[in-house]
């Protein structure tokens, strides 16, 4: 695992940022993995800047939520679709026919689910995954459970700590859906190249135990990153507060 640790927040986006224009000059017709929230926002704005400056094109490539929350729809503000459209799509030369996120409204939640992991199995997996990490140390939208983590694209109840977290993009936390639908863990693992950025004092804990502790713990999703070949962490100096040696 390829461990970076930069001063701030615009240091971490802005090397995140780099990885992501130089993969995409280099491959022009990738398909890339990209999450929502704000770790990601300073990635995304850089990433658009550098793009714009460097004649970058992203015309070839496609692009792929990694979740989205039950029953939005692609239009609706609080989604994660609408969250990429706004922050990427809208500012890049991307066809938005090659834009992509689970059906979350569909009737049929589970077969949207199943249609969007053959979609990515098709595929062969990512070229690139882009990650963030929740307090609690989940990835994508796959929360901390003792019990099993999914490996495909499946409904997951989101706990009270995540809805709690991600109430600040709501008007009202009541607002905030109880339910999600993700990417599993096995898709993750399944793309080529990983890059997890995270930032503040609020990830030092989530960052502390995955580092500290070299084990799977299904409390701590991102800890299956540890059997992947090609993970580079971004983490700022507040992140990697409680890392013990990098
Ligand atoms: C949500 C998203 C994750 C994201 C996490 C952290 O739960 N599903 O993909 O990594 O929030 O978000 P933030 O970067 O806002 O802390």
């Amino acid at each position: 695992m390829n461990i970076e640790v930069v001063s701030n927040y615009e240091k971490m986006s802005a090397e995140a940022a780099r990885l992501l224009v130089d993969f995409v000059k280099a491959n022009p017709n990738a398909n890339l993995c990209l999450p929502t929230g704000g770790s990601v926002e300073g990635t995304f704005d850089k990433m658009c800047e550098l793009a714009r400056a460097e004649g970058v094109s992203f015309r070839g490539i496609s692009s792929y939520n990694m979740d989205e929350y039950a029953t939005l729809s692609k239009t609706n503000e609080n989604g994660y679709y609408y969250f990429l459209n706004k922050f990427v799509y809208s500012r890049v030369d991307i066809d938005v026919k090659n834009t992509y996120a689970p059906e979350a409204d569909a009737a049929d939640l589970q077969a949207a689910c199943d249609a969007y992991t053959e979609r990515v199995r098709a595929l062969g997996g990512f070229d690139f995954i882009l990650l963030g990490i929740g307090s609690d140390g989940h990835i994508a939208f796959n929360m901390p459970k003792l019990d099993k983590l999914c490996l495909d694209t499946h409904i997951e109840d989101l706990t009270e700590d995540t809805i709690k977290a991600n109430a600040r993009f709501f008007s009202h936390i009541s607002e905030v859906p109880r339910q999600a639908v993700t990417i599993g863990v096995g898709l993750i693992m399944q793309s080529k190249k990983i890059v997890l950025v995270a930032s503040g004092a609020g990830k030092a804990a989530a960052i502390g135990r995955f580092l500290n502790n070299r084990v799977l713990d299904p409390m701590l999703p991102a800890s299956v990153l540890w059997l992947h070949p090609d993970v580079t962490l971004i983490l700022d100096e507040a992140a990697a507060g409680e890392v013990k040696n990098i």
